[in-house]
């Protein structure tokens, strides 16, 4: 059962700082509600690690919006809903796509230099997109440049601050209304940041899975804290695989960005033939959920641990338009320009999260989310490529309109208890955690049954039962406590989906339902 807060605390004796508003999380999300706030309204953004520690700073492909002439908002809207698998909500699509293009008109006065041909701006094509439609920087290193350019910006401003290496440990409610939040630092000391309202933009939580393309801070805390604060979540099953990353014994998962197939890199199987025309007509960019899949049932086919991605065929380009990439494979003793890269799928980005309005209001007053956090209709099943950083940006600045308006509210003190503490050998958290990733890898991964759920189901609920009682004043553990709580409510949804939907794949039920589950699995503590 998982407790109500992770750790006993009382604000009568411990430190605090104040804020109008706080945000949790500096990635794009985060630091675009912290921009679209007034000069006067103080910001805290506190930051499990570094904020370039975020997904943002390693996304490479780009940020998709309608700003070509040969483009429009209502086919990014028709894209998106299709990828959404049914799923998408159509006024958060709406609100996405239609606002976009102002989003990146921001970024381009902020002067982020997306990439340009001659002096229009350049767009790529990734997959299930009808038309060249996404912005890049540096070639692939978008989401690098992004951050730094809003992260000068933020620094040049009185009113924000940010703090670094401050592990939100939960959500403080105050008469059932967001309050601020509980910190501990590295060093193992509690703290408070107590603020009007409060705005959770801290990631996703694909680092549940041992193949992944995330840094390792992606394990969901701002999900399983504002679960633990009484917050709706939804469609945890669905969780994106990127097709492409890097499968070299040694290397991390290492994402080779769906835009090198948009340039004209192909998926080769271990005889060097093409395969991705035998299972779809879109080929090589198909949706993503399907060249994931397509890999792995040609895996299965030859027997072999990877297929291939051949970027030969970009000639000289390659070098220019994917430095980092190239630089990366290089590291590893492979050049892309002359060989073919052996790849897998890892788990990406996770669609599911904290059930969100236009506004990124949540279903707890005073509770914001925005970005992968959350659940906020604009991915449905599957989200498209390229849409992520869109909605950090949209929905971000959504918030913070929101949540300035509120008024200022007396701090009073605020107090939690926590019965049952286990005393007894410690627990091995490093253990948990790589036996937890692997079993999700293995057994809710691009593909899950009944029998592959329940029994990770089974393996969850005994770990818990020594784990989620016991106190650990180091971040790894709780974060470890967080991990095992998303996994069981991840299992739960995944085996109440009996169909395939998007990224959601179930071996025994391999069709679509329209009639039984075209809606949001929902799961709240209240
Ligand atoms: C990529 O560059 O392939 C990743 C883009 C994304 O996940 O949106």
């Amino acid at each position: 059962m998982t407790p109500h807060v992770l750790l006993p605390f009382d604000t009568e004796y411990l430190p605090e700082r104040r804020a109008d508003v706080l945000i949790v999380g500096g990635g794009i999300a985060g630091l675009s509600a912290a921009l679209a706030a007034p000069i006067k309204t103080r910001i805290i953004i506190a930051c499990k690690g570094h904020a370039i520690d975020a997904n943002t700073y390693f996304a490479q492909g780009g940020v998709a919006a309608a700003l070509s002439h040969k483009d429009s908002v209502e086919r990014h809207f028709d894209d998106t809903i299709r990828a959404g698998a049914g799923l998408c909500d159509r006024e958060s699509v709406r609100v996405l796509t239609s606002e976009g293009p102002a989003a990146i008109e921001a970024l381009l006065k902020l002067g982020v230099p997306f990439d340009r041909r001659g002096r229009e701006l350049a767009f790529t094509r990734e997959g299930a997109h009808s038309a060249e439609r996404v912005l890049h920087a540096s070639g692939d290193a978008t989401g690098r440049v992004i951050q730094t350019r809003l992260l000068e910006k933020i620094s040049s401003l009185p009113n924000i601050e940010i703090l670094p290496h401050l592990f939100l440990v939960d959500v403080l409610l105050d008469g059932g209304r967001a309050a601020g939040a509980l910190f501990l630092s590295s060093a193992g000391a509690l703290s408070v940041v107590r603020a009007g309202s409060v705005i959770l933009a801290s990631g996703g939580f694909a680092r549940l899975y041992r193949e992944s393309t995330n840094p390792p801070g992606a394990t969901g805390d701002g999900v399983a804290a504002a679960y633990r604060a009484g917050a709706e979540l939804s469609d945890l099953e669905f969780v994106q695989f990127h097709p492409t990353t890097l499968y070299l014994a040694g290397a991390p998962r290492f994402l080779i960005s769906e835009a090198a197939r948009g340039e004209g890199a192909v998926l080769i199987n271990s005889s060097g033939a093409r395969f991705m025309k035998k299972y779809h007509a879109g080929a090589d960019l198909a949706p993503r959920d399907v060249v994931a899949r397509s890999i792995l049932k040609e895996m299965q086919k030859t027997g072999a641990t990877s297929v291939f991605l051949d970027m030969r065929p970009l000639g000289r380009f390659l070098g220019r338009r994917f430095p980092t990439i190239r630089r990366a494979l290089q590291s590893f003793g492979l050049d892309p320009a002359r060989m073919p890269i052996p790849i897998r799928p890892a788990a990406h980005y996770t669609m599911g999260g904290i059930r969100t309005d236009l506004n990124g209001r949540t279903s707890v007053r005073g509770l914001y989310a925005v970005g992968e956090v959350t659940m906020s209709g604009v991915h449905g099943a599957n989200r498209l490529a390229s849409n992520s950083l869109l909605e950090g940006l949209v929905f971000g600045r959504r918030a913070m309109r929101d949540a300035v308006a509120a008024p200022p509210r007396k701090s009073r003190r605020l107090a939690a208890r926590l019965t049952g503490k286990t005393d007894g050998p410690d627990v091995d958290v490093e253990d948990i955690r790589v036996s937890l990733r692997s079993l999700l890898s293995r057994n809710v991964g691009l593909e899950r049954s009944a029998e592959s759920i329940r029994e990770s189901a089974d393996r969850i609920d005994f770990w818990e039962r020594y784990t989620l009682n016991r106190q650990f004043r180091y971040p790894a553990g709780l974060e470890m406590q967080n991990m095992l709580t998303l996994a069981k409510l991840l299992v739960r949804s995944a085996l109440w989906r009996r169909e395939s939907r998007g990224a959601h794949y179930r071996s025994d039920f391999p069709h679509l339902d329209d009639l039984k589950f075209k809606r949001h699995s929902a799961i709240s503590k209240k």
